[in-house]
Parts: structure tokens; C-alpha cells; sequence
């Protein structure tokens, strides 16, 4: 079986695209520098799948680093780009770290893949892309939105420098996945997702908050004009979001993508308030969730939800994970974490 580079492997959606990938035969080598995981989660593949990847500590700003990757394992056939920092608030603070980071370890990647015969690269990106939408659910054809930060700026830069190295280098082929809110944690609660520090997003929190390591849960506004007045995502379980990138590389390695570059929404295609969340996660655990209303938060946008008809019908992929699997599954990992501190 072909040999897959996943970056950011040891993090969140990373570490369960690995594991989709190992269950379907793929050799797979993980690049990551710990700066957002554990080497712990490498134990977690394979109690999993019951193989454990190739692991290369390595930084990808380092580029003579990436270079001499790429002589050793100069078989590699697709990659699979995640390794980004992704603190929106931090890059609001600190915009240079995240060019360099999410921008300089792109160029590098794409400058040994344009070396190679022939390559297959899927990338990270974001419905951050398409900032309030004029129109839902949400279509890939929607215009990109100036970005609202930063870190979405880098999506929105890496989807073009993409597009543009596809249109003069024949031999590569890439897919940008853009990805709504991935949420949940593998069934067995072996991998999930680890956030440092105070989490900034909501199913992590909730979490957090149940176990008891937060006092409460705060609501950003209840007055947004949506049925119960919360904002709206598209939370998709990340066991979902990981076989789509299973699904996206073997049409790369297939040769059964259109043109060389591709762009697919990844989600459920059904909104769920920040109240519905709650909800369900208070069904799910039988636990009554803290939590208190306060004032709308500055750039949050009020609603966005997938079309995923394309996905659906030119990947041949769709989502088979409720919401509820994804509070259950966050919520039996969340527990596994702490009985482990
Ligand atoms: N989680 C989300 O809500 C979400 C939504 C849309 C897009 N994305 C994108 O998906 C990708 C993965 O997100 P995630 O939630 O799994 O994040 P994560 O932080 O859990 O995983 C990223 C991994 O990359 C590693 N990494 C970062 N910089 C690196 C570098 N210079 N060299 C080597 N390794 C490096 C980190 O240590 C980490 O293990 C990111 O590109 C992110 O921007 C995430």
C-alpha cells in the first residue's frame, strides 16, 4: 500500500485520520513537533489499530529539516497537510508566528512535492474561509470573505498558494478540504482531542466544565436572530471528518479528481445552536450542564452550515455520526483524560 506523510499527526484530526488511514491498509509516516500534542497519542493509534505509524519528531519551519524528510522517504506518495497552529485569538496577537507556521511550512511541503514524479496532497482548511455567508447552507461556490483574522487569512493564503503551484506543476494534485466544527473523540476513548489551556472551543469546554475543571460555561449572546437566539455551526464528529480524507486521497491517488485542484466543504449540512449543543450533551451524560448567557463575543458570526451535496456526490462521502455520538464519544474521552492526570 501506498505511503502517506500525515504532518500534525499527533493532534486531533490528525491522530483519527491516521488510524482511518492505517485501518485501510496505508503505511503511514507522521511528521509532528509535539508543540500541540503528546507522544502519548502514538500509543493511542496503536492500541487502536494495532500498528504503530513511523514517527519523525520534526519542526516544519526547519526547511533543510523537510528536505532531508523527504530524501529518506523519497517514496512518499501523498501527503496529508494538517500541522498548523490554530489559536484564532492568539494569531490576532501574534500574526508573524502564524504565518510562518500555517504559510512558511506549506511552501516548504509543496517545494519537495513539486520534485516528485508525481503527488498527492490534501490540505487543512476552514469554513472560516467564507466568513458570514450571504446565503445557506453554505456551497463551495460562496465567496471567500476578507478573512476575520489572521489564522483564517492563512487558510484562505494556503488554498491559493496551492491553487497556483496546481496550475504549473502537472504532476501534483491537491485537494483543500474545508473543514466546519469538528467535535467528538474516537469511540474507544483511546484518542481525542487535548486542548492546552483554556479551551477555545465549545465542545472541549462543555466538557471541561462537566468534569469540573471549569466553574461554568458562558454563552456568547442569546439574542442573534436564529430560533433560540444562539449562534449555529455545522459540528461534525471528527471519525467523519477523518474517513473524508481517506476518501479525498485515494480519489488524488486514483486519478479520479476533475481538475488538479480540488475544494470540498466537509460537514453535516445541519446547523446546531450553541443551546442544542447542550442539550445534547447534557442527554448524552445524564449530567445538568453550568452555564450562564453574557454578552454576544466580538467576531463571532451568527450562522454557518455545509451544502455537502458535492462532497456527498462527487467524494461519495457522507457523515454517519450524530451529534449525540459526538457528545458521547467527548465525553467518555474527557473522562479517560482526567482519570489519567
Ligand atoms: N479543529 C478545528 O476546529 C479545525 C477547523 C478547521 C480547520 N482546522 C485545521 O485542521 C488542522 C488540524 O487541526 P487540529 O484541530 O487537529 O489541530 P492540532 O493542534 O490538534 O493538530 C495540529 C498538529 O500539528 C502539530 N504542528 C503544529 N505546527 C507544527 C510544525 N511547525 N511542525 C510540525 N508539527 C506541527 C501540532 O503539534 C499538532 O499535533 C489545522 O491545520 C487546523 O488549522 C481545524
Amino acid at each position: 500500500m501506498d505511503k502517506i506523510l500525515v504532518t500534525g499527526g499527533l493532534g486531533f484530526i490528525g491522530s483519527h485520520t491516521v488510524v482511518e488511514l492505517q485501518n485501510e491498509g496505508y503505511e503511514v509516516v507522521i511528521i509532528d513537533d509535539l508543540s500541540n500534542s503528546s507522544i502519548k497519542v502514538l500509543d493511542g493509534i496503536t492500541a487502536i489499530t494495532g500498528k504503530t505509524p513511523v514517527f519523525e519528531k520534526l519542526d516544519l519551519k526547519d526547511k533543510d529539516g523537510v528536505s532531508a524528510f523527504f530524501k529518506k522517504h523519497n517514496d512518499v506518495k501523498g501527503v496529508i497537510h494538517f500541522a498548523a497552529s490554530k489559536a484564532v485569538g492568539e494569531s490576532v496577537k501574534e500574526p508573524l508566528l502564524y504565518y510562518e507556521n500555517n504559510i512558511g511550512t506549506l511552501v516548504y511541503i509543496l517545494k519537495e512535492l513539486k520534485k516528485l514524479p508525481a503527488a498527492s496532497f490534501i490540505f487543512s482548511s476552514s469554513c472560516t474561509v467564507y466568513g458570514q455567508a450571504d446565503e445557506l447552507p453554505i456551497t463551495e461556490n460562496a465567496p471567500v470573505k476578507q478573512a476575520e483574522s489572521p489564522y483564517g487569512n492563512t487558510k484562505q493564503i494556503g488554498e491559493e498558494i496551492i491553487r497556483d503551484t496546481c496550475k504549473v506543476v502537472s504532476t501534483l494534485k491537491a485537494i483543500a478540504l474545508r473543514y466546519f466544527n469538528p467535535v467528538g473523540a474516537h469511540e474507544t476513548a483511546k484518542i481525542g482531542e487535548l486542548p492546552i489551556g483554556v479551551p477555545q472551543n465549545l465542545v472541549p469546554f462543555i466538557t471541561q466544565t462537566a468534569i469540573g475543571l471549569r466553574e461554568e460555561l458562558s454563552v456568547f449572546g442569546e439574542d442573534y436572530p436564529t430560533p433560540d437566539g444562539t449562534c449555529i455551526r455545522d459540528y461534525i464528529h471528527v471519525v467523519d471528518l477523518a474517513k473524508a480524507h481517506v476518501v479525498a486521497l485515494g480519489r488524488l491517488l486514483q486519478d479520479k479528481n476533475k481538475v488538479n485542484y480540488e475544494t470540498f466543504n466537509l460537514g453535516t449540512g445541519k446547523g446546531s445552536s450553541v443551546l442544542e449543543v447542550v442539550q445534547s450533551f447534557e442527554r448524552v451524560s445524564g449530567k445538568k450542564l453550568n452555564y450562564k448567557i453574557v454578552d454576544r463575543r466580538e467576531g463571532d458570526i451568527i450562522s454557518a452550515y455545509a451544502d455537502t451535496n458535492k462532497a456527498n456526490d462527487e467524494l461519495g462521502w457522507k457523515t454517519e455520526l450524530t451529534l449525540d455520538d459526538a457528545m458521547r464519544s467527548a465525553w467518555k474521552w474527557e473522562q479517560v483524560v482526567r482519570e489519567n492526570k
